[in-house]
């Protein structure tokens, strides 16, 4: 028998938000680190994207974070452990405060380390070097902490589906 209604839903800008999200971030990963990887005078344009990109997730990250006081939201659901329901709404909340730590760190980054500069005047040299830019190592470390939950998330529908062959998507879905 179902534990949890399913016919509760999130708000259409929980949703919207939701899935722009996932699918920016699941972008801006990969492209972070293959960017890592290259020399400055290589990948201005991809720094612009990221950049935009970027800041789109951050400006939708408090639209989402109003959202989630002012939005009517769906009780939190029962999986039948309260281990891992208190597991999912730890690793929810989790993401709001990762993605605000990474759009911060990312802005520090551009700033600290001359990638607004080398932007706006078109010059790559005036990139410091990963090393001398601090905020650039809390972007890599918070990046990657989400996308360890960000699998747990993904499990933890999958799992949760066969368990009890419930489709919790339908929650954030129209
Ligand atoms: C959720 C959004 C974002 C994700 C998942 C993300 C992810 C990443 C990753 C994985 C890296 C590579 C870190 C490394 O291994 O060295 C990176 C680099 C970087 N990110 Fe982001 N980022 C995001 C948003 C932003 C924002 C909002 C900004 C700035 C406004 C930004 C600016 C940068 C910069 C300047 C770099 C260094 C590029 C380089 O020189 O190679 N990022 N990002």
């Amino acid at each position: 028998m179902s534990k949890n209604n399913l016919t509760q839903k999130f708000s259409n800008g929980t949703i919207i938000t939701h899935w722009l999200t996932a699918l920016l971030i699941l972008l801006l990963f990969p492209m972070g680190k293959y960017m890592s990887d290259i020399e400055a005078a290589e990948k201005m344009g991809l720094i612009k994207v990221h950049v935009i990109l970027g800041m789109l997730v951050f400006i939708m990250t408090i639209i989402r974070s109003w959202l989630f006081f002012k939005a009517p939201r769906p009780e939190d659901l029962k999986t039948g452990s309260k281990f891992n329901d208190k597991l999912a709404v730890w690793i929810h909340n989790a993401f709001y405060f990762l993605l605000f730590g990474i759009s911060i760190s990312g802005i520090g980054a551009m700033i600290l380390g001359g990638y607004g500069s080398a932007l706006i005047g078109g010059n790559p040299d005036l990139i410091l070097s990963k090393g001398e830019i601090v905020p650039l190592k809390g972007h890599e470390i918070m990046s990657l902490i989400m996308m360890i939950l960000l699998v747990m998330h993904v499990i933890g529908v999958v799992k949760h589906y066969i368990l009890t062959k419930e489709n919790t998507i339908k929650r954030i879905f129209w």
